[in-house]
């Protein structure tokens, strides 16, 4: 399995669920599709009509013993567990939806014409750089239903560079011209599941039959790659019903309705975002005084209101913006460290999203109404006296993400692969990743005097 899957990017499992099985796992989906309880849909119609129609993790809170037949099914988990060789966490709970019709347009379809990938610095499910998709049709995906094709072998032109001692940066394959790209159907029959590589080139053909086709689109990340923008957060129902050796699966959740959603607008159960801004001299910037004490700067977050379900819980937009109307910094990307609870709110349940950056300045000076009682850049040295002296607000937590951010570590202090992540809006600056391009890579992790991720950062094949 290893061998096949690193060198085609991608592996069959040939019939790991029972008809009854899949079937199980369908119901309720297909259930909330046809009552109309789903996330997102693109395309003109309404359900049944053509289009993608897509629902994210919001099936797994009414019914949350499907995760025994799909996340935490114990031959795929133990798969996916032994090709990242280490734990694996969900990121992705997604079913998709194709009605007949769907993709089907009076111009032939131009084989190569939908080629893309999913790693996306934009999005809490595409900002990590060791993790795969696992994907479960609930029907045959003949030739007319529209096979999910992939390319082989493409994963490999995609590599993880490596980090500044804080972030890796990657050299993204540009998907080039639909002629330009080799496409195999794995032939996937209901009862299949494709476990197929992050950075390989996959493409859905349209529907021209008359069943509809749906399937579950699963991604995991190993434990050591993290997602730059952030946990994907799950309803706690699913959790709370997985058996304790698969709850490392979903440790990411909430019990109040506040998880990946869309409903009447994108919902991601982060209410707050705080910063580690570190600068060229490996100083912190803390806002207050020795009198008031120190504190990370900390904003309100918010979704992007313009987030479909694959965008939602990536509350960067929000944090960049109240970073720079509060101090005046432009901070172009950020990495996740930690989700924590917000410590002052006594009641209900609440989530602070801690992220970090480095800054290319030393000790930039900082203005606005975020710091109108004073701030400063604080080493390591002086951070642990102020903890000493009571002088720093979450002091052990601050250490705590301090010495991950510095040391590339986990909070179990395991050794990450952390890389950028940017807002969901920022997906306009990026081209790398579907088709049509000259062949070559794309640097993500370069950005501009404007903050925005480069345009020219590119390198011929
Ligand atoms: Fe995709």
């Amino acid at each position: 399995m290893r061998e096949e899957f690193e060198e085609n990017g991608y592996y069959v499992l040939r019939g790991v669920l029972t008809e009854q099985e899949v079937d199980r796992l369908a119901r309720p989906i297909r259930k909330g599709f046809d009552s109309g309880d789903y996330d997102s849909h693109r395309g003109e119609g309404v359900y049944p009509e053509p289009g993608v129609y897509s629902m994210g993790p919001r099936v797994l809170e009414a019914d949350p013993e499907i995760a025994e037949v799909s996340l935490a099914h114990p031959r795929i988990v133990a798969a996916i567990e032994e090709l990242f060789d280490e734990p694996a966490t969900l990121a992705q709970y997604w079913s998709i939806m194709r009605p007949p019709g769907t993709g089907v347009t009076d111009e032939p379809f131009v084989k190569g014409s939908g080629a893309h990938y999913d790693y996306k610095p934009w999005r809490c499910v595409g900002s990590y750089v060791k993790w795969m998709f696992a994907v479960i049709p609930f029907v045959d995906y003949l030739e007319s239903a529209g096979p999910l094709v992939v390319s082989p072998g493409s994963h490999r032109q995609t590599s993880v560079l490596p980090s500044d001692g804080r972030v890796h940066p990657v050299d993204a394959a540009r998907v080039p011209k639909a002629g330009d790209i080799t496409l195999v159907d794995p032939n996937l029959r209901k009862g299949d599941v494709v476990l197929m590589h992050g950075f390989t080139w996959h493409e859905a053909r349209p529907n021209y039959g008359n069943l509809a086709r749906c399937g579950l689109y699963m991604k995991f990340h190993a434990k050591s790659s993290p997602p730059a923008c952030g946990p994907t957060i799950y309803p706690t129902a699913v959790h709370d019903a997985l058996s304790p050796e698969m709850q490392h699966l979903v440790p990411y959740h909430r019990g109040d309705g506040q998880y990946a959603a869309v409903r009447d607008e994108p919902v991601g159960g982060v209410d707050a975002g705080q910063l580690l801004i570190e600068d060229a001299d490996e100083r912190v910037l803390m806002l207050g005084s020795n009198e008031s004490g120190w504190r990370l700067p900390r904003f309100d977050a918010g979704e992007d209101p313009s987030a479909h379900i694959l965008d939602v819980c990536n509350v960067m937009g929000s944090v960049q913006a109240g970073a720079l109307a509060q101090l005046g910094l432009m901070i172009p990307w950020l990495s996740w460290l930690q989700d924590t609870g917000l410590r002052q709110e006594e009641s209900g349940e609440t989530r602070c999203r801690v992220y970090g950056h480095r800054l290319e300045e030393s000790a930039p000076e900082v203005s606005g109404p975020g710091a109108s009682d004073g701030y400063a850049w604080l080493s390591a040295g002086e951070l642990t006296d102020a903890l000493a002296d009571g002088l720093l607000l979450e002091g052990e937590d601050v250490m705590t993400w301090l010495h991950m951010w510095q040391n590339e570590e986990d909070e179990d202090g395991n050794a990450v692969t952390r890389s950028f992540g940017v807002p969901s809006t920022h997906v306009q600056y990026f081209r790398f990743n579907g088709n049509g391009n000259e062949p070559g890579t794309y640097r993500v992790g370069e950005f501009d005097a404007e903050g925005k991720p480069k345009q020219d950062a590119v390198k011929a094949a």
